[in-house]
């Protein structure tokens, strides 16, 4: 079985729509047909300089919402970044492989450094997808499964890759992004020409997962759409109303094609209706899920301590090769 590798960063009390859709879904899917392996990125999270305890907190947050959407920590290897000390340590080797003026042309970077200011973003913010590439090929992952917004960090994760093979031999596996392409980009219920995200989005945006079904509901009444009546799939033309029906098809498993066969002659606030009944659906178990797994926060801390022993199992020898290629003094 080929193998995966993704991760998410603990910086919210919740994931949003985007981040289940654009990647949960898949990663779910992905472990029948490979040998998976899932982190909850909490070294990336320092780059926002989180509260300490609420960092603590939303790492287990983000993984029980790995475990309730189906992950499987038999079937895949799911732990914690930090508790496999060899990305730290290999980000370090691959950031003197990583061009200055490479690593400055990161869009997310730029977007970040630019909200924050040039002098307020710190240097964990520029080197954020070296680590992302230790993330990656530490594991020899042949497919990342991500959104959109992660195409380019796949890319100088690729490019790291192949300038480290070429200078040093065969060490890393050349990855490949795995994006769906119907569920690439949720767009923010508000402004749907902007993706949905956690630090980005308009006021009623963002649909949490964990969030009050009342407020979900009422954000998914609230919807921006457009003037006309008409509901089609038109993204560019009609943002607001294609975006509802990804997110519809996606959770309801009704193709696009179906949905607007059925709301022929209906308004959109039938669409809005019908899609706030079908995410109530989906996140009203999904959140009792999620709460039993919070309850018994010693069983999760052992789940996620034997997925660190099996992901060090793989990342101890990869990094060992690495160390050894680079001419590092084997220590005895
Ligand atoms: P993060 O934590 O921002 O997002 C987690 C995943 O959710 C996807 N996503 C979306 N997909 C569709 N529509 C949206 N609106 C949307 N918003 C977010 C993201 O593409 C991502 O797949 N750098 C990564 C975390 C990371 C990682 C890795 C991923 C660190 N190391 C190694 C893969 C492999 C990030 O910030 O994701």
């Amino acid at each position: 079985r080929p193998r995966i590798f993704s991760g998410m960063q603990p910086t919210a009390d919740s994931l949003h729509l985007g981040n289940y859709l654009g990647a949960l879904v898949n990663w779910v899917a992905l472990q029948d047909s490979h040998e998976a392996i899932y982190s909850v990125v909490d070294l990336h999270a320092l780059t926002v300089n989180p509260d300490p305890g609420v960092l603590l907190e939303r790492t287990r947050r983000t993984a029980a919402q790995y475990l309730a959407a189906g992950i499987d920590p038999q079937r895949s290897i799911l732990f914690v970044q930090s508790h496999v000390a060899e990305h730290a340590e290999l980000a370090w080797v691959l950031s003197c492989y990583t061009g200055f003026g490479e690593a400055s042309r990161m869009t997310q970077f730029k977007d970040k450094a630019a909200r924050q200011g040039t002098e307020g973003a710190n240097v964990g913010l520029f080197t954020y997808p070296v680590l992302m590439a230790s993330d990656i090929l530490l594991y020899d992952a042949a497919l990342v499964p991500v959104g959109e917004d992660q195409r380019q960090h796949l890319e100088i994760t690729r490019d790291l890759a192949q300038r480290f093979n070429a200078r040093h031999g065969d060490t890393f596996v050349v990855p490949e992004p795995h994006i769906v392409r119907a569920t690439a980009k949720i767009y923010d219920l508000g402004d749907p020409t902007a993706k949905m995200g956690k630090s980005t989005s308009t006021a009623t945006g963002l649909v949490d997962l964990l969030a009050d079904p009342a407020v979900i509901a009422k954000r998914i009444r609230s919807a921006v759409t457009d003037a006309e009546r008409e509901i089609r799939f038109d993204p560019e033309a009609k943002p607001g109303v294609s975006n509802l029906l990804t997110i519809h098809s996606a959770l309801s498993g009704r193709s696009i094609d179906q949905l607007v066969e059925d709301f022929t002659g209906r308004g959109y606030g039938d669409l809005k209706k019908e899609l706030a009944e079908v995410v109530l659906d989906f996140v009203t178990p999904f959140q009792a899920t999620v709460r039993g797994y919070l309850d018994d926060p010693a069983e999760l801390d052992r789940v996620l301590a034997v997925g660190a022993e099996r992901a060090r199992a793989i990342a101890a020898p990869t990094l060992a090769t690495v160390y050894e290629r680079i001419g590092l003094l084997p220590r005895r």
